[in-house]
């Protein structure tokens, strides 16, 4: 997804936007560029490609190395192709010969009908793109200054945005304003940094306030003409309105990222650190949220609903991609565990499809970054036909997080690598608790609720045993890493795991891989079966396991090659299965809390082994903020 990076104080600031361009880098972009203010207007530097490609381009523009206010974008297109014309900044000219420049995350619907009426004012484009449109049309409002006419500009448009704006006129002012993509203001001592996530912050400042949808914030940073001696040179401040010019009141908040969770350290790759740090992350996950004495779990985010939820008629669980998958595993933990009716369903199918919301439904959102655009139009629809909305989410203060009527906190830490992996697990260990929490209040008995947070402690060190065999899972993988097309497959518990080992390996390897249930197999895809084919089986000790090995007969008899992930001590699936990697017994629901990360190492090994760039896979976005 695009990065939006903006800077106005007492320093250079084109240092400081290169260097958040790159920590945003993760999300996902394919070209980049920014605009600095100096005293020969805007200078504005663009180029296709990775961010460095931009910091070499520049590195010989001396007249902007000290522009004390300027913004940088990373652009993941949507209309328009890839191209340095089409990358932001886009930049406009008002009606008195100002320069106004624009960074934009989100989509403008209605940008057609909005170019043709500034076309005949006048205007001509350079880009086939919507945020184009956005510049031009603030450009053409602007009668006095930045803020009035970026509110009514923004009074004007359907879509979503998360925008900064610049105008050479106001050189001490930057116009930035939301809705329904991130954006989040730092503040420092003497400065403010604007940005789409907090990983391009926390090296300035943990201090932080965020917008709601339809709020414009209003930055001033310069030096004071007149000053007393404990004031000092330097003057800041905001002002935050919404799109109306209503005055609205925004809390500063602490933000809980650091610096060395954002740090590769000494891995290779952010995919491969987030793998290897899921017993802690998970550890953190479960932290004062199992009470042992008591035998219960304990949710403080949902003590206002508890007695709501417990007489919750049907869970709705959503998302998209792997946080869909864990929704689904959400789906056999609530029904297995809760004895309530779920079903999980795709955002972008469920938004649609004009949902029938019976009373006493509860939607739970699924989602990593909490901004995902269709999670959020999911939630917001159910929410208007009347169900309750949890969130299940990672990133603290996202817009999910904030929409949702109550929620639990993944609490993994922020999560760089493209592909989902301590997130996924932190998700479902979510949602484990939530069906425990419950289940304890309606049918489950007190013993088995009890058993149950017992074996959930060890995950941690479940997951730890199988990171130990990282090497004999890369051993495996070369021997079949060439081939390029895999099955993998699972029952009960283990069908949502193989889906999203599937997507796994989809998304860093480039092969194509596809889950489903393992008795699915033979009505169709059994037919791709061919000599040397991989097949990988979740064929873990449980109530379908002699299933699963009958499935595994049916494949070796075609020339299938079996890689399985079984329980330790499973001497039987050694003589079917030509790799074999285990996870500790455990019971039916808590295994794909470990049964997915044999499948996540062996996708980074793929990928690694392909050459592939493991962190930013081609055309993925960390977080699909647009439609
Ligand atoms: C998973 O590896 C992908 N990166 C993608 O499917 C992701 O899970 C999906 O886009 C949902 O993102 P979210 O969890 O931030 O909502
Ligand atoms: N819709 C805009 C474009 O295509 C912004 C895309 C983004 O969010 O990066 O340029």
């Amino acid at each position: 997804m695009c990065g939006i990076v903006a800077y106005i104080g007492n320093k250079p600031a084109t240092p400081l936007l290169v260097e958040g361009l790159k920590r945003l880098e993760y999300r996902g972009y394919d070209s980049a560029g920014l605009a600095v203010v100096t005293p020969n207007g805007i200078q504005v530097h663009k180029s296709l490609g990775r961010v460095s490609v931009l910091e070499d381009k520049i590195a010989q523009q001396t007249d902007i190395q000290d522009a004390a206010v300027g913004i940088a974008h990373t652009r993941w297109a949507t209309h328009g192709e890839p191209s340095e014309s089409n990358a932001h900044p886009h930049v406009g000219k008002t009606r008195q010969g100002h320069s106004l420049a624009l960074v934009h995350n989100g989509i403008i619907e209605n940008y057609a009908s909005l170019r043709t009426y500034l076309e005949g004012k006048g205007h001509t484009f350079t880009s086939q793109t919507d945020t184009e449109v956005l510049t031009k049309l603030i450009a053409e409002l602007y009668e006095t200054d930045l803020e009035s006419a970026v509110q009514q500009a923004l009074r004007e448009v359907t879509g979503a945005y998360a925008i900064a704006v610049i105008c050479d006129i106001e050189p001490n002012t930057m116009v930035c304003a939301r809705k329904g993509s991130p954006l989040i203001v730092g503040i420092a001592e003497r400065s403010y940094i604007v940005a789409s996530d907090a990983s391009a912050i926390v090296s300035h400042t943990t201090q932080a306030i965020t917008l709601d949808d339809y709020q414009v914030v209003r930055l001033c940073a310069g030096k004071r003409d007149k000053f007393t001696e404990e004031q000092g040179p330097w003057a800041i401040e905001f002002r935050t309105t919404t799109v109306d010019n209503v005055p609205v009141t925004r809390e500063v908040t602490e933000l809980e990222m650091n610096l060395q969770q954002i740090e590769l350290g000494d891995y290779p790759h952010f995919m491969l650190k987030e793998i290897m740090e899921q017993p802690e992350s998970i550890r953190n996950c479960l932290r004062g949220r199992i009470d042992h004495r008591e035998g219960r779990v304990v949710l403080g985010g949902l003590n206002e609903i508890t007695r709501d939820l417990v007489r919750a008629k049907r869970f709705l669980f959503t998302g998209q991609g792997t946080a869909y998958h864990a929704g689904l595993i959400g789906e056999y933990l609530m029904e297995d565990l809760a004895k309530v009716p779920a079903r999980c369903e795709y955002a972008s199918e469920f938004r649609y499809r004009n949902p029938i919301i019976e009373d006493g439904t509860v939607m739970v959102a699924v989602s990593q970054s909490g901004e995902t655009a269709d999670t959020l139009a999911a939630l917001t629809e159910a929410s208007e036909r009347g169900a309750m909305t949890l969130g299940a989410v990672n990133s603290v203060g996202s817009t999910i997080s904030r929409i949702t009527d109550a929620g639990v906190y993944l609490h993994v830490g922020p999560e760089i690598g493209v592909a989902s992996t301590k997130a996924f697990v932190g998700q479902v260990a979510v949602l484990t608790l939530l069906s425990l929490f419950i289940g304890k209040r309606k049918y489950l008995s007190n013993d088995a609720v009890a058993e149950y947070l017992k074996q959930f402690e060890q995950v941690p060190d479940y997951i730890q045993r199988v990171l130990e065999q990282s090497d004999h899972i890369k051993t495996c993988v070369e021997r079949v890493v060439d081939r390029d097309n895999w099955l993998f497959l699972g029952r009960g518990y283990n069908y949502p795991v193989a889906i999203e080992g599937a997507l796994k390996l989809k998304e860093i390897s480039y092969i194509h891989a596809e889950g489903m249930p393992a008795a699915e197999m033979k009505h169709g895809p059994i037919a791709l079966i061919d000599e040397g084919m991989p097949v990988v089986f979740l064929a873990t000790q449980g109530t379908q396991y002699q299933k699963v090995m009958s499935n595994i007969q049916e494949v070796r008899s075609r020339g299938g090659r079996i890689i399985a992930v079984a329980t330790e001590g499973d001497e039987q699936i050694k003589q079917y299965a030509d790799a074999v990697f285990t996870i500790p017994p455990m019971p039916d629901a808590l295994q794909p809390l470990v049964s997915v990360v044999p499948l996540q190492l062996l996708a980074y090994h793929a990928a690694v082994l392909r050459g592939h760039d493991v962190d930013k896979p081609r055309n993925l976005a960390k977080s699909v903020t647009v439609e």
